[in-house]
């Protein structure tokens, strides 16, 4: 019989450690074509039968070849990895073939909102109030999650997505809403093309800040999120003009409408939550995408609505906090710090 040394061990050691494989994609089909590059639904082999649904995206080569945008994406990549959240479309893997780097992610079953808002244009129907604040209710959700992500020291990762527009939100068959596209705006944002314009968002969706190509945070992401808002409930972006520069100073200068007047089943409530959305001045919008979920949450289920995710989430910091011994008391009291139990916005 062969002896098991110490040399056996160490090498089996540092196999356990790295698990190196080629990963195997089989394109299926190309759902579509972006302005980044080409989307493929593909399937991803493994051993035995095993196959997994994903999407690939593939960035343009011309993108690829500049240094800096490659510099700019692997750099966003990274930070994006560790998005794992329902309201997410999640990213799997960041790869490169000849020199053309793809992103395998989550593949979703279902539809752009663009898709959503199109369907009801072209049958004029209005999104119902409703469903309109759920769904934006959701991708505040997800980027709650983005906007709060630390490092291992504790640091915000000060992710902004920077590109809230109805192409990059999906809606699931089942009825899940998936932000999509985390990172890729930010490392076109800090690019410039050959006449020194900065590649940025789509213009109809950019928050002032992002108009006056100021430095963004996360509040950016708050006031695009109300323009959607705003055009699933009239059925058009109200900045949305002819040309580039007239739609940039629509976003610095429109005055905002009465969303109640404009549309007959929108309160006053809804109406002051766009309101409040729509403040040019950053200070005085949502400070946190939670703040603005919250107010839509209560807008939906009124001051007595009844367990969400949510506020799960906030009996579990109280339950774990210092004093988690009295949570149970507090949540009865309705008493948990940090849930809101007003119509406050
Ligand atoms: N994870 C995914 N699962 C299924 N389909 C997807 C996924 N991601 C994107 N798609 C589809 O591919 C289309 C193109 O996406 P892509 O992000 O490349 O372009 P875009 O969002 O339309 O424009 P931009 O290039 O400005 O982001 C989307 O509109 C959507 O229909
Ligand atoms: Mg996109």
């Amino acid at each position: 019989m062969q002896k098991f040394g110490f040399e056996d061990l160490l090498q089996l050691l540092a196999k356990l450690k790295h698990i190196f494989n080629e990963l195997h994609y089989v394109i299926v089909r190309v759902i579509a074509e972006g302005g980044m590059g080409i989307v493929y639904e593909a399937e991803q082999r493994g051993s035995g039968q095993f196959v997994k649904r994903v999407a690939i995206k593939l960035i343009r080569e011309e993108f690829s070849r500049i240094k800096e945008f490659r510099a700019n994406f692997v750099g966003e990549a990274r930070l994006v990895a560790d998005l794992i959240h329902t309201n997410i479309v999640q990213t799997y893997h960041l790869g490169e073939i000849s020199g053309q780097y793809f992103m395998t992610m989550e593949y979703v079953d279902g539809i752009t909102l663009e898709d959503f808002l199109e369907r009801h244009r072209a049958t004029g129907q209005a999104v119902p109030v409703d469903l309109a604040v759920f769904i934006i209710s959701r991708i505040c959700r997800g980027l709650s999650h983005a906007h709060q992500r630390c490092d291992s020291q504790g640091r915000n990762l000060g992710i902004v997505h920077r590109d809230v527009n109805p192409r990059n939100i999906m809606l699931a068959r089942e009825g899940d809403v998936k932000l999509t596209d985390f990172g890729i705006a930010k490392a076109f944002d800090l690019m410039y093309n050959e006449e020194g314009d900065v590649i940025a968002g789509k213009d109809e969706y950019l928050s002032p800040e992002q108009a006056r190509r100021e430095v963004t945070d996360a509040r950016a992401d708050l006031f695009c999120c109300t323009i959607l808002l705003s055009e699933m409930l009239l059925g058009e972006n109200i900045f949305e003009a002819d040309d580039e520069l007239s739609t940039r100073r629509n976003i610095l200068e429109l005055a905002i409408p009465d969303f109640a007047e404009r549309r007959p089943d929108i309160d006053d409530k809804l109406n002051g939550i766009l309101q409040h959305g729509f403040q040019r001045d950053r200070d005085a919008r949502y400070q946190s995408a939670q703040a603005m979920l919250m107010a839509l949450e209560v807008f939906l289920y009124g001051d007595c609505y009844g367990p969400t995710n949510e506020k799960l989430a906030v009996y579990m910091g109280d339950l774990f906090g210092s004093d988690g011994g009295n949570a149970a008391e507090r949540w009865s009291a309705g008493k948990t710090p940090g849930l809101v139990q007003n119509t406050s916005f």
